[in-house]
C-alpha cells in the first residue's frame, strides 16, 4: 500500500506518507505549557509518518481560545521537549503549527485590547473565554509597527521550536486565522500597500514565510491553507484567483511542503459558493501551480488517501478526526483492521477521557 511506504524528498525522509492533521484539543492549561498527559497523547501517535502539532501560538498577542499550548517563553520550550524527545525514540517526526489567531479572538485574551487584524471588520460568533462564550468584538487595524511585531513574532516562535526539538514549522495559515485573514478580500480591505489588489494582500503572508524561513530554513518550513474555507465568517471573491497567486509565490521559497485543506467546517455547513473550489477539483487546481511536496487534509479514508496518492493529485494525506480515536492508526490500516468512531464532545478541553484512552488493537 502506498499510504504506508516510506516518503523521502529533498527535505523529508518520513517513514510513511501518513501524516496527523493538526488538531486542537485544549488541554495545556491557562499557562499554556505542554504537560505529560499531552506528552503521552502524541507519543501514542508516533507511528504516523509526520505529525503536526494542534494549533501553537506564538506570542501573548496571538491567542485566541483557552488552554491551547505556545511556544513563546522557556517553560513552553521545555515542555514541547519533552514531547519531541518521545516521539524521536518512537521513530516518529513532528512539526510545529505557528498560529496567531488574529480577529478570531476577544479582548478579555489581551486585557481588554482589541484582537488583531487586517481590518477593522468583526467576524460574526463567539468565543469561549474564561468568563464563558463572548461575541466576537470590532478588531483593530493593525498597523505597520504591529506587522513588524507580528512578523518578529512567528520568526522567534520557529525558532523557538527548533529549540523544542521540533523537525519543522507548519504556518498556519489556514481556517480564517491571521494569515487567512490578510489573503482573503472578505477580511482584508486595507489600503495600505497590504491590501486593496491581490499582490497587496499576499504582501503580509509572503513576508512571514520568508522571515521563517530566513531564521530556520525553508527546507523546516510549511504552510497550511484553506482554499475553501468559509469557517470563522471567511469569505473571498475569488478564492482561486487569490490561493493560486499565493501558491505560484510560494514556490520561490522551496519548502517543506505545502498543506492543503479541502473544503471544511466544524459546524458541518456544507453550502459552498458556487465560486469556491470543490474538493474534486481542488488538489489537482494546485498539483498545477505548486512544484512541491503536497500534502491533502480532509475527508479522507484509507481508500480515497490512496488512490489520492496513486493519481499523483498528492504526495502525502493528512488525517485529522481518525487520529484522534485511533491512535494506531496507521497499524489498523496496514491490519484492514475496525476504525474507531470519535466522541465530538470530548475534543476540547477536559482531560484524559477522548484524549490518550482510545483503545490500541491487541498485539497477535
Ligand atoms: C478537534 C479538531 C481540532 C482541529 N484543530 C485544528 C488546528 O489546530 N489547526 C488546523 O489547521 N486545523 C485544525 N482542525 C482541522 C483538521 O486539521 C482537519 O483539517 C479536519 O479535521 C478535517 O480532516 P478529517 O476529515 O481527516 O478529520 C481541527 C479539527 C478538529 C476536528
Amino acid at each position: 500500500m502506498n499510504l504506508l511506504k516510506p516518503y523521502s524528498s529533498n527535505h523529508l525522509n518520513l517513514k510513511n506518507k501518513v501524516v496527523m492533521a493538526p488538531l486542537t484539543r485544549s488541554r495545556s492549561g491557562k499557562t499554556r505549557v505542554p504537560n505529560e498527559m499531552n506528552n503521552i497523547y502524541y507519543t501514542q501517535r508516533s507511528s504516523a509518518g509526520l505529525i503536526i502539532s494542534e494549533a501553537t501560538v506564538i506570542s501573548e498577542r496571538a491567542v485566541g481560545y483557552i488552554d491551547t499550548p505556545g511556544i513563546y517563553n522557556d517553560e513552553q520550550i521545555n515542555g514541547w521537549k519533552r514531547i519531541t524527545k518521545s516521539i524521536k525514540r518512537y521513530g516518529g517526526k513532528i512539526y510545529c503549527q505557528l498560529w496567531h489567531t488574529g480577529r478570531s479572538s476577544h479582548p478579555d485574551f489581551h486585557n481588554g485590547k482589541a484582537p488583531l487584524a487586517p481590518s477593522s471588520i468583526k467576524p460574526s460568533g463567539k468565543v469561549t473565554t474564561y468568563d464563558g462564550m463572548k461575541e466576537k468584538e470590532m478588531p483593530s487595524e493593525m498597523t505597520h509597527q504591529e506587522i513588524n511585531t507580528t512578523i518578529d513574532e512567528f520568526k522567534n516562535a520557529a525558532k523557538n521550536a527548533i529549540t523544542a526539538g521540533f523537525d519543522g514549522v507548519e504556518i498556519h495559515g489556514a481556517n480564517g486565522y491571521l494569515i487567512d485573514q490578510f489573503l482573503c478580500d472578505g477580511s482584508n480591505i486595507r489600503t495600505d500597500n497590504y491590501g486593496g489588489n491581490l499582490q497587496n494582500r499576499l504582501r503580509f503572508p509572503l513576508e512571514v514565510v520568508k522571515a521563517v524561513g530566513e531564521e530556520i530554513g525553508f527546507d523546516k518550513t510549511a504552510i497550511r491553507i484553506s482554499p475553501s474555507g468559509t469557517f470563522n465568517d471567511m469569505f473571498d471573491s475569488d478564492p482561486k484567483a487569490t490561493f493560486g497567486a499565493f501558491v505560484k509565490e510560494l514556490n520561490q521559497f522551496d519548502l517543506s511542503y505545502l498543506h492543503i485543506s479541502r473544503f471544511f467546517d466544524p459546524r458541518g455547513d456544507l453550502n459552498l459558493p458556487d465560486h469556491y473550489l470543490n474538493n474534486s477539483e481542488m488538489l489537482e487546481y494546485f498539483r498545477n501551480i505548486y512544484k512541491g511536496t503536497i500534502i491533502a487534509c480532509n475527508s479522507f479514508d484509507k481508500e480515497s488517501g490512496e488512490a489520492t496518492l496513486n493519481n499523483g493529485e498528492a504526495d502525502l494525506i493528512a488525517y485529522g478526526k481518525l487520529f484522534i480515536s485511533n491512535p494506531d492508526l496507521v497499524l489498523r490500516f496496514e491490519k484492514d483492521a475496525e476504525l474507531l468512531e470519535w466522541d465530538n464532545s470530548t475534543f476540547y478541553g477536559g482531560a484524559e477521557k477522548g484524549y490518550i484512552d482510545y483503545p490500541f488493537l491487541l498485539k497477535e
